[in-house]
């Protein structure tokens, strides 16, 4: 495929409410992929859901079919072409049905209209490998920079708006699950005790900026599971525990709730991951999916990576929230193994 062993990837994602199209020219082995992103387009739906308080998805199917056209118009232009590409990438899941749907019924099309190989994507995947984005500027990472072998043993800390998963990952292609969320995943919890404190839609980013001037330590609130064993989380009760705060403190100032679960989420999060890291006596913690850009989780992480001596890697902001260039690093993984998936939409896919 394609020359010099480069495969140039044009992927799709349209698991939730962000129509994203990236096209990426990959090569190199699985000891050390590179990845040159020639073209990464989000485009957000957020406006649309904001009344809503949340992702409606018959409003984001509708959005994806009309977005689809339009950003793929944008990834190509004069210099990129359909024709030009060896693959095409489309995630199958986990996600919203329909709109799952959308992005796998249009790769599909254009698969077929251009006799391309058709690949599926579990989102989760992109999300575990979009670290691997983060070193390259606008040149391809050469192997003496990133080097793989030095990454792995890792532990995986992925928190998104559906997930919060630690995983255990010997190398780039073996790893095992060792905990996840009993009930809400961290960017659900930093969403709804976003909505209690009336900031918009998605509320993780806001409550972070409100939090800044906040009063971390103002109040105690739990830190659930901190000290089972187990690599599970729970976030119900931190944000139920939120919830009577306010009933019971109409006054309390709402920079002081915010960067006081803030600080307990974070706690959490940090605290389990890095006895993770421990126990199982990895090099690497690799922190990823969109509570990831959340620059007070990031910091915390990397100082208690630094104490415990272990390399902490992270993509940028914008390969963290859903996007479509880390379905291509997914895609080209997937590829050198020759993997196959189904290609019908699979809400809950798992890792
Ligand atoms: O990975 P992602 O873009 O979509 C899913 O696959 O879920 O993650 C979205 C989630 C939302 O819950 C959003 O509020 C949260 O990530 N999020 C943040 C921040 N940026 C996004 N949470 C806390 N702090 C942030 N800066
Ligand atoms: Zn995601």
């Amino acid at each position: 495929m394609g020359s010099q062993n480069f495969v140039k990837i044009l992927a799709i994602e349209t698991s939730c409410d962000e129509t994203a199209i990236a096209l990426v020219e990959t090569s190199g082995s699985l000891r050390s992929p590179r990845f040159r992103i020639l073209k990464n387009i989000v485009s957000s739906q957020v406006k649309i859901h904001q009344p809503f308080g949340g992702v409606v998805p018959s409003l984001a199917k509708r959005e994806h079919l009309k977005n689809l056209p339009l950003v793929l118009k944008k990834v190509l232009d004069a210099r990129y072409y359909v024709q030009d590409t060896d693959l095409v990438a489309v995630t199958v899941g986990p996600g919203l049905e329909p709109a799952l749907w959308t992005g796998i019924n249009f790769a599909k099309d254009l698969a077929k209209q251009y006799k391309k190989p058709l690949l599926g994507v579990n989102h989760l995947e992109g999300h575990l490998y979009s670290f691997l984005l983060s070193r390259q500027k606008k040149t391809v990472v050469s192997s003496s920079q990133f080097s793989i072998s030095k990454i792995y043993p890792a532990i995986v800390l992925i928190v998104s708006g559906g997930h919060t998963i630690l995983i255990h990952q010997k190398n780039l292609t073996t790893w095992r699950k060792i905990g996840e969320t009993r009930d809400d995943a961290a960017g659900e919890a930093y969403d709804k005790v976003a909505r209690m404190l009336n900031l918009p839609y998605p509320g993780g980013p806001e409550l972070e900026k409100l939090a800044l001037s906040g009063n971390s330590s103002a109040m105690e609130f739990p830190r659930p599971m901190i000290h089972q064993k187990n690599y599970d989380f729970s976030f119900s009760g931190l944000k139920t525990a939120v919830l009577y705060y306010l009933r019971d403190h109409p006054k309390a100032r709402k920079k002081d709730v915010a960067a006081s679960f803030q600080q307990a989420i974070i706690d959490v999060l940090t605290q389990k991951t890095i006895r993770a890291a421990n126990e199982y006596k990895v090099h690497s913690v690799i922190l990823a999916g969109g509570v990831a850009s959340n620059k007070a989780l990031r910091k915390r992480l990397r100082a208690e990576c630094r104490k415990n001596k272990l390399n902490s890697l992270s993509a940028e902001r914008k390969y963290q929230t859903d996007n479509a260039a880390m379905i291509t690093v997914a895609a080209y993984i997937s590829h050198l193994r020759d993997r196959k998936s189904r290609i019908i939409a699979q809400a809950n896919l798992n890792l």
